[in-house]
């Protein structure tokens, strides 16, 4: 029997009921309704640049490797074998020929075909059996602007449309130049314990929490850069199919590289003009903006930090944090490093700023082991800009203020939606115009 969601998720009165952070019953309903229908990032295409290169990651659950075949396709397949299930590949990421089962031998190619197995004609004298049917089950694949992209549902609309009009926002980090953009080498991984609609609904519109959690390290590190400044002044969150962005148009580039570096700060003011005359003024003020933005359902990114990550879920008290490093392609090497070393500092396990975060968060969710702490209800109300009309031109549902719960309200209408859905049928996507 499904769970009623609506019941405990009240985003019009900002009202959401703590069990959704802690029942395993919910929990293994996102698992089906949420992670087995949207679309997940899974790899930066600098990840699996050439033939043989592959990582592993997780779609809600599944494991998946992530694989570039002969023929330069990119191919998303679960990591088990079809033969008695078990893993196929247990390195996070490598270059190799074939995945070769360690039980009894099922060798994979990199597109997850079935190419050969011991004893191969035993299976050749049984009667039905198809080598081609029972290949490493594969998902859709597609890419936008470096970042790829999978889901095993065959009903999901394109990437582009489920994305919508938010493309506009990730081309202010992607699309900057002709050159594109990279993953620096290597993946951090850390395993936190709470629910991941935790760090979830911190990165679509929570800053608010900067001024407090993060306010010692700030002050003990950017000081000099003018601290974390966030203020409603110029500032909004915008919303689209539930990804969420919240962003400052005051160019204030003294916080927007990672710790205030100088000379990361010098890059993006000498870019700035080609930037603004290539995606706009609006998006060339961003670059230097406090901000944090996620895809639904847990692909965060903080574009000033350059740091991307996915929150996977693991049990329903549970998150493997990954995270990267994004630099521009063009960038010289000493300029990348000086990003690496930035995000290492404020976003890695060992980072400051993430440290406060995974705190928060752990508690959060802990303390629903109590009954009747379990049974309050979460306040997501703060509404201070409500009514007031926005006085820019920008795409989605765009609420003015970035201290105001307005995205993570809309990030709990998108997770109801898709918790009570049937199908990708009843799902609804906002037009898009860009
Ligand atoms: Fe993989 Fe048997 S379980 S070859
Ligand atoms: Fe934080």
């Amino acid at each position: 029997m499904s769970i009623d969601i609506r019941s405990l998720v009240d985003h019009k009165n900002g009202l959401i009921d703590r069990r959704i952070f802690w029942d395993d019953a919910i929990y293994q309903q996102e698992l089906k309704q949420v992670f087995a229908r949207c679309w997940h990032f899974v790899a930066h295409e600098s990840q699996v640049k050439s033939f043989g290169d592959f990582i592993t990651t997780y779609i809600g659950e599944d494991a998946v490797i992530v694989a570039r075949a002969k023929d330069k396709s990119i191919n998303v397949m679960l990591n088990a074998c079809p033969h008695r299930g078990n893993k196929v590949c247990f390195a996070g990421e490598g270059k190799i020929r074939s995945f070769v089962c360690n039980y009894h031998g099922w060798a994979f190619g990199l597109d997850g075909a079935l190419n050969g197995m011991p004893a191969n004609e035993l299976y050749d004298q049984t009667e039905g059996f198809k080598k081609e049917d029972w290949g490493l089950h594969r998902a859709r694949v597609e890419t936008y602007k470096g970042l790829v992209f999978a889901t095993f549902d065959e009903e999901a609309p394109s990437l582009g449309e489920y994305l919508g009009d938010f493309r506009w926002y990730l081309d202010a980090i992607l699309d900057v130049d002709d050159k594109g953009t990279e993953f620096l080498p290597g993946t951090t991984r850390s395993l936190l314990k709470c629910n991941w609609k935790y760090p979830a609904d911190n990165f679509v519109g929570d800053i608010y929490h900067a001024l407090w959690t993060h306010l010692g390290a700030a002050e003990a590190t950017l000081k000099e850069a003018g601290g974390i400044v966030v203020s409603n002044e110029n500032s909004y969150q915008a919303s689209v199919n539930g990804h969420g962005w919240e962003f400052s148009l005051a160019n204030n580039f003294g916080n927007a590289a990672t710790m205030g570096d100088k000379d990361i700060i010098k890059y993006l003011r000498a870019r700035e003009a080609e930037i603004t005359k290539r995606l706009g003024e609006a998006r060339g003020k961003m670059l230097g903006s406090v901000a944090s933005g996620l895809i639904f359902p847990n692909f965060a990114f903080l574009p000033g930090y350059l740091t991307f990550r996915t929150f996977l879920p693991k049990g329903p008290t549970e998150t493997e944090l990954h995270s990267w490093t994004l630099v521009p392609s063009e960038a010289s090497d000493e300029i990348k490093d000086k990003w690496r070393l930035g995000a290492m500092r404020t976003f890695s396990p060992s980072g400051i700023l993430e440290m406060d975060d995974g705190e928060n968060w752990e508690h959060a969710t802990l303390g629903n082991a109590g009954y009747v702490t379990r049974n309050q209800k979460l306040f997501y109300g703060m509404d201070p800009t409500k009514g007031e009309a926005v006085p820019v031109d920008l795409p989605g549902t765009v609420t003015k203020g970035q201290l105001n719960d307005a995205n993570q309200r809309l990030f709990f209408k998108r997770y109801a939606e898709f918790m009570e859905a049937d199908s990708w049928a009843d799902i609804p996507l906002a037009e898009t115009k860009y």
